[in-house]
């Protein structure tokens, strides 16, 4: 095979209490790449489009040529490569764009050299994209990126990437307000040291999310879906954040929350009705601070990353 094309699926990170440990995949929106193999020798960026020019196009600074290069390091071979990238999704949103784009590339490198890597050991050289574009070696949205599906990845130990159950008919309402968070800055308003009866709160509520979800108890979902430790501060950063939390709960979502480092929230829900008009009164209380949005409705994506091939005109 000599081109290929993968679509690699946005993420909501943290899943509310579990920061950095936690995330899912969604149906949509996500990213694009068309790659091919060549006889340059190298790694080049021939496309990039729907960025606005925002992206680097130097190919070490850009997310996806450098895992890509990354990855052909790692298995010692000097391929020359051409990608595209077709990115679909806002970033600094939350949905986790950079992850999204380096798993495209990832995906598709790794078909095109015959699948020399499983999708668990594509998560390490995922990972360092991360830590490329935020400074920090988060995995809860490359995980579930990769692999679909609410991804636990516990600790440091990748091997502890865990596919956990979930009802299958939860749908996800997110409202992206139109102002810029950065993940790096997102990151760093968290200290480094939190209370001991705020870790007992967080710890409990992520054992009680995953023993909800392992259950299908969506009340101990939505009662688990609580973070003390970086909500409290992020929040701030994101206009009428305990409005929209009000109406969302006060409307039938199972639990609230923010996308990753924001400024997406997302509702979680159990009925795509319900999702449809929450995500509208959502987006009616931005409108009415004056703030431009947009909404997507998405069941989880269980699958994760998907090869397109045969099917370059998608791209
Ligand atoms: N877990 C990361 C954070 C996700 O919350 O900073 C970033 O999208």
């Amino acid at each position: 095979m000599q081109s290929v094309s993968v679509f690699a699926p946005a993420t909501v990170g943290n899943l509310v209490c579990g920061f950095d440990v936690l995330g899912f995949a969604l149906e949509h929106p996500g990213d694009k790449v068309r790659m091919e193999l060549n006889d340059s020798g190298r790694v080049s960026l021939d496309l990039v489009e729907g960025d606005k020019g925002r992206l680097p196009r130097e190919p070490e600074k850009n997310i996806v040529s450098a895992v890509v290069n990354n990855f052909l390091k790692y298995i010692g071979t000097n391929q020359g490569v051409g990608i595209r990238l077709y990115k679909q999704m806002p970033f600094g949103s939350g949905l986790g764009s950079s992850a999204a784009s380096a798993v495209a590339g990832l995906v598709a490198i790794n078909e095109l050299m015959g699948q020399p890597l499983s999708r668990e050991e594509l998560l390490p050289l995922a990972i360092d994209g991360e830590r490329l574009s935020s400074g920090s070696a988060h995995a809860d949205n490359v995980a579930p990126s990769l692999l679909g599906g609410i991804v636990l990845v516990r600790g440091k130990n990748l091997n502890d990437a865990v596919k956990l159950p979930f009802p299958r008919d939860l749908v996800c309402a997110l409202v992206y307000p139109h102002i810029e968070v950065s993940t790096r800055l997102a990151r760093e308003i968290i200290p480094e040291n939190i209370m001991l009866k705020d870790a007992i709160r967080q710890w409990g509520n992520i054992a009680g999310l995953v023993a909800g979800l392992c259950t299908s108890d969506k009340a101990l979902i939505g009662r688990s879906m609580e973070d003390v430790v970086a909500e409290p501060l992020r929040s701030g950063l994101i206009p009428g954040f305990n409005c929209m939390r009000e109406i969302a709960l006060e409307n039938g979502a199972i639990g609230f929350g923010i996308s990753g480092s924001g400024p997406t929230v997302f509702a979680l829900c159990d009925d795509k009705a319900r999702a449809r008009s929450l995500a509208g009164l959502l987006r009616q209380s931005l409108d009415e601070r004056g703030i431009v949005s947009s909404t997507f409705i998405s069941d989880i994506n269980n699958e994760g990353a998907v090869v397109l091939s045969g099917k370059p005109h998608m791209v």
